[in-house]
Parts: structure tokens; sequence; C-alpha cells
């Protein structure tokens, strides 16, 4: 695969996040720049609707179909690109064949899964084949987990710049969030929860939080857990679980882990939402936390679930664009060094955390795997947005996809509690 035609191909380009997806990456690359891009998927009417909807500008671009499930039209595909986006989900029932093409044939992958249990089997079966091959796997670059693995990475660099130590703990806490779900979304978590509720062995494995860390790992200090309501003494807020944290923290982990322990062998990193000081802040918090736990109740038993799987929004539709322009998140990362030093950070996004920012977040990973890390100087194999990316991602998001990565004093915490 010497000279491939495409820099990267969007493969699911017809569903809601690839079409999102597209526009960004036609305003942002055209189809004559330096990004050199197709579309992929399974329908052929559904793609030439994709192609109308983009206009006059996207006359140019390939449309090439391919069923998740046909080896051999993967191959094919495989065999034109350098890169493939792959945004076809739930991943646990349609992902595992292409993530093998691209381990078999070197070719470079990036998704927006948060199905852990899906990466870990990846991970098992694909990992010595995609490190013969070249094949760099990049799963969870979306909201899940870019922002919370580059959020980490930033806290720490600036941590070993400013006091010569990493913290050995960091706490990521929400402080503001708007935005929506997808059918797509809803369904996939939905597989995971009924994935789950079918096997006590599964349960146990995820509840480990380094999961997705290689078998080899030096990792045993107790993780703090976010399970129900909490106060949070740093930011003087009441806090509610966070609904990612249980795909985020393993991410972050992982990143650890890859990068030799960069974070220290006793790390640790938790992540929940805050809700606001006194009665109101505990008060929201504990709807927070209820919704969480009877939506995972609701999800586990098949009546509810068949109840659930009914109101969810229909596969391919989501927030509008009024509502995902709207959208925002707002994160706070506060490190605490061996030595007491203490550090805060903020992530921003401009527009809602699931569509709006996740499909800039994956173009821009895309890119960056196809025109910024070059196959020499990252071997195949499957990693984390932080290990293979890193600062050139982040640039990328700063310069081109609305997120902002900052250092804040750390009494404005406090502060921002008192308002
Ligand atoms: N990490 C994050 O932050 C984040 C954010 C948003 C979404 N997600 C995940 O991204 C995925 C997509 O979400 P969405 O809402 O965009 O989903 P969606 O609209 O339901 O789209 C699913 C896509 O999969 C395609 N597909 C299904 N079966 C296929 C097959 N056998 N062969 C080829 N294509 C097939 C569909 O093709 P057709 O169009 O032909 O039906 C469609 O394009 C979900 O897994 C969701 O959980 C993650």
């Amino acid at each position: 695969m010497t000279h491939p035609d495409f820099d990267v191909i969007v493969f699911g380009a017809t569903s809601f996040v690839g079409k999102i997806l597209c526009r960004y990456l036609l305003d942002q690359f055209g189809t004559d720049g330096e990004l050199r891009w197709a579309v992929a998927g399974r329908t052929r009417s559904k793609l030439e609707s994709l192609h109308a909807m983009l206009g006059d500008a996207a006359a140019p671009l390939e449309l090439l179909t391919a069923d998740a499930a046909d080896e051999s039209a993967l191959r094919r595909m495989c065999e034109r690109t350098r890169v493939v986006i792959s945004t076809v989900g739930p991943y646990a029932l349609h992902g595992e064949p292409l993530v093998r093409v691209c381990a078999e044939t070197g070719t470079d992958y990036c998704d927006i899964t948060g199905e852990v249990q899906w990466v870990r089997r990846m991970i098992d079966r694909y990992e010595r084949r995609a490190a013969e091959s070249g094949a760099r796997i990049a799963n969870c670059c979306g909201f899940d987990s870019i922002p919370s693995d580059l959020g980490v990475f930033f806290l720490q660099r600036h941590a070993r710049m400013r006091f010569g130590e990493p913290c050995v703990h960091v706490g990521m806490r929400v402080k503001k969030i708007r935005g929506g779900w997808s059918g797509g979304t809803v369904a996939s978590m939905l597989n995971v929860i009924g994935e789950l509720a079918a096997d006590s062995a599964l349960r146990k494995e995820l509840a480990n939080p380094y999961y997705l860390c290689p078998t080899d790992h030096s990792f045993s200090v107790r993780q703090p857990r976010h399970t129900f309501v909490a106060r949070d003494a740093d930011f003087e807020s009441w806090t509610a679980p966070f609904v990612m944290s249980a795909v985020n923290t393993r991410i972050v982990h992982r990143s650890n882990a890859l990068s030799r322990n960069a974070y220290g062998d006793a790390f640790r990193y938790d992540e929940a939402v805050l809700t606001g000081r006194g009665w109101k802040g505990r008060a929201r918090a504990t709807g927070l936390a209820a919704g969480v736990a009877g939506f995972g109740m609701a999800a586990a038993l098949r009546p509810t679930r068949r109840l659930l799987e009914k109101l969810a929004p229909p596969p391919g539709t989501g927030p509008g664009a009024e509502a995902r322009a709207n959208g925002c998140f707002d994160l706070r990362f506060a490190g605490e060094t061996a030595s007491g030093e203490k550090l805060l950070a903020r992530v921003t996004g401009d527009m809602d955390p699931g569509y709006g920012s996740t499909a800039k977040m994956l173009g821009q990973a895309g890119a960056c795997m196809a025109l910024d890390v070059a196959k020499g100087c990252k071997p195949g194999g499957f990693w984390t947005p932080a290990t293979l990316f890193g600062e050139r991602l982040l640039d990328r998001l700063q310069a081109h996809a609305g997120l902002t990565f900052e250092l804040l004093d750390v009494g404005t915490q406090r502060d921002e509690a008192l308002q």
C-alpha cells in the first residue's frame, strides 16, 4: 500500500455522526486540499443523498459501498486508503471485521466507540497482528474519551514542567455540559448494558479500572469511585456520577500504561459531575444519580430494555443543528503531586459534546493520523488518543475544532463554586 488513493475514508458516512463529520471535513479540507478523502457506507442510495446534501462543493468526492460484514469489500476499501474513520455502530455488533481487516492490511483506523468490552476484545484478538502489519488502531476518539485523555495529558505535562513531577491524583469534574443523544448512541449503550446483564464475569472484569491496560501492567493502587452522591472539598460542591467515566477512566489508565507509567505507578483518576452547593446542589446530585442508576437498571432488564429501545430516537437521528450549535462542555481537571503541589486545568468545547464536537474531534484525529503521525514514528498496535496523537492533536483541536485547553488559578474552583 505505497500510494493509496486517499488519506482518509469515512466509513459509515450516512450515520448521524458521519453526516456531520462529512460536512466538517468538507468545510475544513475541501475536496482538493491537503487531505484526500472519500466516503463509504453500505447503502448506495443513502450515500448519494448525502452527496447531494453536501452540495456542489462535494461533487468530486468518491462514494464507495461496503457492508460491515463483507470482508472482501472492506479489504478493497482498505487498499485504497491510509486511514479508515468508522462511525458504524454499535461497534460490538458491526465493528470487528473492519478492525481485523485493518490489522491485517496495515491500514490505520480510528473510531468513536465507547464500548470498552469490545475494545478489550479487539486488543486481545488483533494487537499482535496490528503490531506486525503496522496498523495503528485508535478507539474512543470522540467525546469519550478525547477531552479526558488529552485533558490529563495536558495537566501532567504542565505538572512536570512546573513541579518536576506528575500529579499522583487527578479529579475530572464536569462543570457544564449541554447536548443530546442520537439513536446510534442509545442503541450502543443499551447493547453494552444488555451484554453486561447477561454475563456476570464481564461485569466483574469491567469493574476493574485497569481493564484496558496491557495485561502485564504494574498498577495496583485502589481507584476513587463515584457511585452515588458525594461532596467534593476541592470544588466545594456536591457531585453525581458521570455516565462516561467508566469509559474515560479506563482509557486514561491505558494511556499511563502505554507511556511507561508517565503519570506514576500510584496514579489515581476519577470523574464526576459538579451539581453545586447547598441543598439545591445535593438535590440535583441525587436526581442525577438516581437517573443514571434508573436508566442502568431499566436497560439491564429485558422487558424494560425493549421499552427503552422503542422510546429511543431512531437510528440516523439525533440533536438538530440548532441544539448542536447551542451545546457546549466545560471540564475541570484538579491535580495534586506527591509533594502536595496543586494544578487546575479547564477543557472546553464550543458545540454539543456527543455530535458537533465529537465529529470535529474525530475528523481531526483522522487527519492527524494521516498527516502528522508518520508510520515510522509510532508503530502498529492499539493506542489511545493521548499516546498516539498527544500534542499534535491538542494543537489541531484548539486551532480547528473549537476546543480549549488552559491552566487556571487553583483558587478559581472555589471562587466559581461560590457564584
Ligand atoms: N464516543 C462518542 O463520544 C460518541 C458520540 C456519538 C456517537 N458515538 C457512537 O457512534 C456510533 C454511531 O452513532 P450514530 O448515532 O451516528 O449512529 P446511526 O446514525 O445509527 O448510524 C449507524 C451507521 O451504521 C451503519 N451500519 C449499520 N449496519 C451496517 C452494516 N452492516 N454495514 C455498514 N454500515 C452499517 C448505518 O448505515 P445506514 O446509514 O446505511 O443505515 C449507519 O450509517 C454509535 O456506536 C455511537 O454510540 C460515540
